[in-house]
């Protein structure tokens, strides 16, 4: 008899978090060595926009670009379980993470306003929602608001403490073995 499954998985794992904290290089590392596709949101509405998100929201504007970012999650749904990288912003557009949780589990790759900013440096420019006077007040802006989301995440790894090969080994083990509320570290 085929060993049961740990609860959880075989769901989407998806990664949420500021920009810049590293949802597209953890989550594209743990999807390929975990053998599952990797959907990253900004990459794949640029593709069907065929513009970059910079220009999606400066020539068609941010409800466009929202509303692309629901479509998408809509889509998924029903797929093969796979890591998803939804942009920052991803989790306050209305309902989407009741659209996918349950079954899907979200991960919080937590990381200071400060470290966000070092980590992005000159490409804060190309975040539409940052490339104003001030990007660090933006981003604390967003911190602030988006907090409370994040943190409903079901798993929070602090990208300040663990290296990026930590971090792709917990994804890798929440995509391939672990089930809801495990806590790693
Ligand atoms: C956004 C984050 C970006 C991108 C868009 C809006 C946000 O994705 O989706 O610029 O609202 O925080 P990253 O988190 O991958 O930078």
């Amino acid at each position: 008899m085929a060993a049961p499954r740990a609860e959880g998985a075989g769901a989407h794992v998806v990664l949420v978090g500021l920009p810049g904290v590293g949802k597209s290089t953890v989550g594209r590392a743990a999807a390929e060595r975990s053998g599952v596709p990797f959907v990253d949101f900004d990459d794949e509405i640029e593709r069907r926009e065929g513009r970059s998100v910079a220009r999606i929201f400066a020539e068609l504007g941010e409800p466009r670009f929202r509303a692309a970012e629901r479509a998408l999650t809509a889509e998924l749904r029903g797929a093969a379980p796979a890591v998803l990288a939804p942009g920052g912003g991803w989790i306050e557009n209305g309902d989407v993470v009741g659209l996918l949780r349950p079954p899907a589990r979200l991960v919080y790759l937590r990381a200071s306003t400060a470290t966000v900013l070092r980590r992005l440096g000159a490409a804060t420019s190309a975040r539409p929602l940052l490339s104003g006077p001030d990007p660090a007040g933006a981003i604390e802006r967003l911190l602030e608001r988006r907090r409370p989301a994040y943190e409903s995440a079901d798993v929070t790894l602090d990208t300040e403490i663990l290296g990026i090969e930590k971090l792709i080994g917990a994804v890798v083990q929440l995509v391939t073995v672990r089930g809801v509320g495990y806590v790693i570290g």
